[in-house]
């Protein structure tokens, strides 16, 4: 597929220059072509680079406990590379018990990092940034898994040239399942990008963006679990309704998606392509799709899409 086709992600801003000088970035198209395209980051083993990485996280809720143990899950960090910091002790017991050293103390998940994770909620931002800005030395990379902060305003807090890089995860990390996508703030540069990229690889796929591109993410893949749980849910109802058991409806629905999303995933081909080869000339799932498109259920996706994506400009901070 030529370039020339392609959605531009990355017209300006340090990214494309970044994205040109890492091998391991490719077009999604297939094309070498850096005009025009949507870049895809393609993971590398660097599996190396991780076992040496020390990390801080401050704020070990839900999103940043599933991190942490979904990277430890997949066997090339140690526990002793993590230092994890919340001002709940109940908080930090999980990955107490897994090794990880914890603290109520900010500056433990600071001082001595390579990487320092903010995990903590948009609300705290400002206490956070505060404390982390008087800490924080410019050859450590922070990274922010907050929902709609942008790398500027962490920036401003920080007073100094550090480097900022944005990341929205999900929660599906704690699985090893996460769409994650990254963005840069304007002192990050090629080598911190991709370090940063190859840890979120370890929890699932990472995608490098525009920040201007972070609210269509949060639209897509942020609120995108809760659509696909609303889609299986669905769907195991339709099994009852024609005669199936609920714990086998939903198996087979919970199933029928991941594997289906496997096969985009692993096949290389578009879902067209797919859906087709599934599709006899007067079969069963025509009839199932016929009455899809009759109730508008791709309208209704690409809606869903949107309207959350307007709704996380709406919440910005700037
Ligand atoms: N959850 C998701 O699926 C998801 C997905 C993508 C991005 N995110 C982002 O990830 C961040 C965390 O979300 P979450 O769902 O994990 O929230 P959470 O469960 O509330 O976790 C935040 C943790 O930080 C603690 N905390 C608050 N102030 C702190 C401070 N000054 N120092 C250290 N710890 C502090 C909180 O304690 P208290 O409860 O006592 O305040 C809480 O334990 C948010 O910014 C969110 O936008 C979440």
């Amino acid at each position: 597929m030529p370039a020339t086709g392609c959605q531009c992600a990355l017209t300006e801003f340090n990214t494309s220059a970044i994205i040109a000088t890492l091998g391991a970035f490719r077009c999604s198209c297939g094309s070498s072509s850096l005009a025009g395209c949507f870049f895809q980051y393609v993971p590398t083993s660097r599996n190396d680079m991780i076992e040496e990485l020390r990390i801080g996280l401050v704020g070990c809720g839900n999103m940043g406990g599933a991190l942490v143990a979904g990277i430890l899950d997949r066997g090339n960090a140690r526990p002793s590379q993590f230092t994890v910091v919340d001002v709940r002790e109940a908080a930090l017991d999980p990955l107490a018990r897994l090794g990880v050293r914890t603290s109520q103390e900010t500056r433990d998940a600071v001082a001595d990092q390579d990487i320092v994770i903010l995990g903590v909620k948009p609300q705290s931002a400002p206490e956070v940034l505060a404390l982390v800005g008087r800490l924080l030395q410019p050859s450590q990379v922070l990274v922010s898994i907050m929902a709609g902060v942008s790398t500027a305003r962490i920036e401003k807090e920080m007073g100094s040239p550090v480097p900022v890089v944005r990341v929205m995860p999900q929660i599906l990390a704690r699985l090893g399942a996460a769409a994650s996508a990254v963005c840069l703030g304007r002192h990050a540069d090629a080598d911190q990008a991709r370090m940063v990229c190859d840890l979120f690889d370890q929890v699932g796929t990472t995608v490098l963006v525009e920040e201007a591109q972070m609210d269509a993410v949060t639209g897509l893949s942020g609120s995108g679990p809760a659509y696909v749980y609303t889609i299986i849910e669905a769907l195991s109802d339709g099994g009852v309704r024609v005669g199936l058991p609920r714990d086998v409806a939903l198996k087979l629905a919970a199933q029928t998606v991941m594997g289906a999303a496997r096969m985009v995933l692993e096949s290389d081909q578009h879902p067209v392509v797919l859906r087709d080869q599934v599709t006899s000339p007067g079969g069963t799932t025509i009839a199932g799709l016929h009455a899809l498109e009759a109730k508008g259920l791709r309208d209704a996706l690409i809606s869903a899409v949107q309207a959350a994506t307007e709704r996380s400009v709406e919440l910005g901070d700037d």
